[in-house]
C-alpha cells in the first residue's frame, strides 16, 4: 500500500525584513519580521508527500529532479515532524501505523513550484512551509499552524511565515531553543483586499549570494545591521501592525519602503558589500518615489528582497492599472530588455 497527502503553498514577502540569525542551526532572526502571503495563483509550491513500506529510504524530488535531502535543514524538519507523529488508521484500505512505525517508514517526496525557479524567485519560504504541513497532515501531528511554523523556520527563516494566509508576524522569540520563536497570523487574507502586487521580474545576469550567506556576512561585518535589529525594526513593527490595523496605506508604504532600503543599505555596509539590486531596481524605486511625491498621497509601495525584482504594492485596482500601463511603458516585457516579465496577484490566500 501507499498513503499520499498533497498541499499548495504560497510564497511571502515581507514588508519589513529578516535579515540575519542569532542561531545558524535553529534559525533564529535578529529581529522580528511581517509578510504579506500571496495568493496561490502565482508563487506557490505544491507538495506531495507518500509513505509505504516498499520505500526503502527517505527520497524526494523538485521540479522532477532527484535531490539530496542530506542537508540540515531536511532533516531537521523531518525528525521534527516525525517525532510529533501520532497513530493512524485507515480501516478500508485495511492500514494502521502507530507512532512507533513512522519512525521506521520511508517517505517519497515531490515538490513542484509553479514559476521558473530561473526567475530567481524565492521558492524556499513556500517549499518549505508546503512540506511541513504535508508531512503533518500525513503523520496526522495535532500541532496547530504557528507550531508547526517553529519546524518550517528550521528549513528557512522566511517559511515559518507561508503557514498563515493575509499579514503574518514573525516573533523572534526569547528562548535558546526556539520553542518561541514562530509566525502568527495578524489579519486573515480577507482584511485589506483592496491591494494589489505586481512583481516584475527583472532580468539579472550576475549570480546572486543567497540570503543565508549574504546575511551570515552581514552579521558578522555590518555595523548597521546591530543598529537596525536593535533599534529600527522594532519601533516600526508596532507602526506596521497598526498601519495593517487601520488599513492605513501611506504609513505601509512608508514603512515598506522605508524598511526595504534600509535592508539593502545593510547589504551595502557588509563588508565585501553585497549588491542584489541592479540599474532597473533603482529606476522602478525613482519612478514610484516620484508618481509618489506627485500625489497626495503615497498610491504605491515598493519592496526587494534579495535580488533585483521589485515587488510592488498597488493601493487599489484603478492605481494598479496605472502602474501597469507606466511600468509596461517605461519596461516593455522581453527576456532580452530589463523586465522578463510581471505578475500579478492578489495579497490573500
Ligand atoms: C531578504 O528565509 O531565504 O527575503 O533562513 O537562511 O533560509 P534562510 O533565509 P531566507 O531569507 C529571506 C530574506 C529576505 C527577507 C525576508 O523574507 O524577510
Amino acid at each position: 500500500w501507499v498513503l499520499m497527502v498533497s498541499a499548495q503553498t504560497p510564497t511571502n514577502i515581507a514588508v519589513i525584513k529578516y535579515w540575519g540569525k542569532s542561531d545558524e542551526t535553529l534559525i533564529l532572526p535578529v529581529n522580528d519580521s511581517i509578510s504579506v502571503t500571496l495568493d496561490p495563483g502565482h508563487l506557490c509550491t505544491t507538495t506531495t508527500v507518500a509513505v509505504s513500506p516498499s520505500f526503502e529510504q527517505d527520497r524526494m524530488w523538485l521540479n522532477g529532479k532527484e535531490i539530496s535531502l542530506s542537508g540540515g535543514r531536511y532533516q531537521n524538519c523531518l525528525r521534527e515532524i516525525r517525532s510529533r507523529a501520532s497513530e493512524i488508521e485507515d480501516k478500508k484500505k485495511g492500514i494502521r501505523i502507530t507512532k512507533k512505525d513512522w519512525g521506521k517508514l520511508h517517505l517519497h517526496i515531490a515538490s513542484y513550484n509553479n514559476f521558473p525557479t530561473a526567475a530567481g524567485l524565492a521558492s524556499s519560504a513556500a517549499g518549505f512551509a508546503c512540506l511541513v504541513f504535508a508531512l503533518a497532515k500525513l503523520m496526522n501531528v495535532k500541532e496547530d499552524e504557528s507550531q508547526l511554523s517553529a519546524i518550517a523556520r528550521q528549513g528557512s527563516g522566511s517559511a515559518c511565515r507561508s503557514l498563515f494566509g493575509g499579514f503574518v508576524k514573525w516573533i523572534m522569540g526569547k528562548e535558546e531553543n526556539g520553542s518561541d520563536s514562530l509566525a502568527v497570523q495578524l489579519a486573515d487574507e480577507k482584511h485589506w483586499d483592496d491591494l494589489v502586487i505586481i512583481i516584475a521580474v527583472v532580468s539579472s545576469r550576475q549570480k546572486e549570494t543567497s540570503s543565508t550567506s549574504g546575511m551570515r556576512e552581514s552579521v558578522d561585518t555590518s555595523l548597521l545591521l546591530q543598529h537596525r535589529a536593535k533599534e529600527v525594526v522594532p519601533k516600526r513593527i508596532s507602526q506596521m501592525e497598526e498601519a495593517i490595523k487601520n488599513q492605513d496605506f501611506p504609513s505601509f508604504a512608508q514603512l515598506t519602503c522605508a524598511d526595504s532600503n534600509q535592508f539593502h543599505a545593510v547589504c551595502l555596509d557588509t563588508s565585501p558589500p553585497i549588491f542584489y539590486m541592479n540599474d532597473t531596481s533603482h529606476r522602478i524605486i525613482s519612478i514610484v518615489e516620484k508618481w509618489n511625491r506627485f500625489e497626495e498621497t503615497p498610491q504605491v509601495a515598493y519592496t526587494f528582497d534579495a535580488g533585483p525584482n521589485a515587488v510592488l504594492i498597488a493601493r487599489n485596482r484603478k492605481t494598479a492599472t496605472l502602474l501597469l500601463q507606466r511600468l509596461l511603458y517605461y519596461f516593455p516585457p522581453n527576456p532580452d530588455t530589463d523586465v522578463d516579465s510581471y505578475i500579478i496577484g492578489d495579497k490573500s490566500i
